[in-house]
């Protein structure tokens, strides 16, 4: 078994796993570390820099975004020191002048003091550019969103901002937004998403719209043996695995 090795985050001692992200020694130990493009479900990106905190290794000190930085010897860190909070405060203000609506900024930016500089205000937009959408849209294998332009015109979206062949319309991309900026339209019949207008299936046991036709086939050719023969909604599916495996071990089955 691997021993711990010992951390000093604002002075208290912190035990961790050789190896594992700073970000998530520092959430688990119950300390608030802002995040914008970190999601549990996809891979580091260290694009917003908003977790970044100070590392003092040897006499050395210095900032590290700690989504990125995998520990593997005792360090001491500091999550809210003068230094951490000046960066996090100059990021916030650029943050906020981009982005004065968008929930996620405004909240931090209330957290750490910083109001709006009118001198920097531009167009507001939705999307910090997180990335989240593109890394999740990557998993899912389909790659029908990525980023345009560059600097201050770069944006997320499908190729040529028209309705993306390669969607499937399952939503990743907007359950894993932290904005809102990802627009998805649903009705009982279908669901638009990125412009494009998906029909919905419905569950053949209850009757509810649960997926879209092209997310089945997506699943049925990247995920073989998951499609039942029946077109089930996920809670119908559990039940129906739930009954399978009752019958499976209950009175009279395998045990
Ligand atoms: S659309 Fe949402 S998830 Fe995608 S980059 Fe913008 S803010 Fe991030
Ligand atoms: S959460 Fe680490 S850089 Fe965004």
């Amino acid at each position: 078994m691997q021993t711990k090795i010992l951390l000093k985050v604002n002075g208290r001692e912190v035990p961790a796993m050789p190896g594992a992200r700073l970000l998530d020694i520092l959430k688990n130990a119950g300390y608030f570390i802002p995040t914008l493009c970190d999601h549990p479900g996809l891979l580091p990106l260290g694009g917003c820099r908003l977790c970044m905190v100070e590392v003092w290794e040897k006499r050395r000190n210095f900032l590290v975004a700690s989504c990125l930085y995998p520990v593997e010897k005792p360090i001491e860190v500091l999550t809210e020191s003068p230094r951490v909070q000046a960066a996090r405060r100059y990021l916030l203000t650029l943050l906020l002048a981009r982005h004065p609506q968008v929930k996620a900024v405004t909240d931090l930016a209330t957290r750490y003091g910083v109001r709006a500089n009118a001198r920097l205000e531009t167009e507001p937009e939705e999307c910090v550019l997180c990335l989240r959408c593109v890394r999740a849209c990557a998993i899912v294998g389909t790659n029908a969103i990525g980023t345009a332009w560059r600097g201050r015109e770069k944006k997320v979206g499908p190729p040529f901002d028209e309705p993306p062949e390669a969607c499937v319309g399952c939503g990743a991309c907007a359950a894993v937004c932290p904005t809102g900026a990802i627009k998805v339209e649903e009705t009982a019949e279908w669901r638009r998403i990125w412009g494009r207008d998906f029909a919905l299936v419905r569950c053949e046991r209850c009757g509810e719209a649960f997926a879209t036709e092209e997310q089945l086939r997506w699943a049925a050719r990247e995920l073989p043996g998951s499609i039942l023969e029946e077109k089930l909604c996920p809670r119908c599916r559990r039940g129906t695995e739930a009954a399978l495996i009752g019958r499976a071990f209950g009175p009279g089955g395998p045990c």
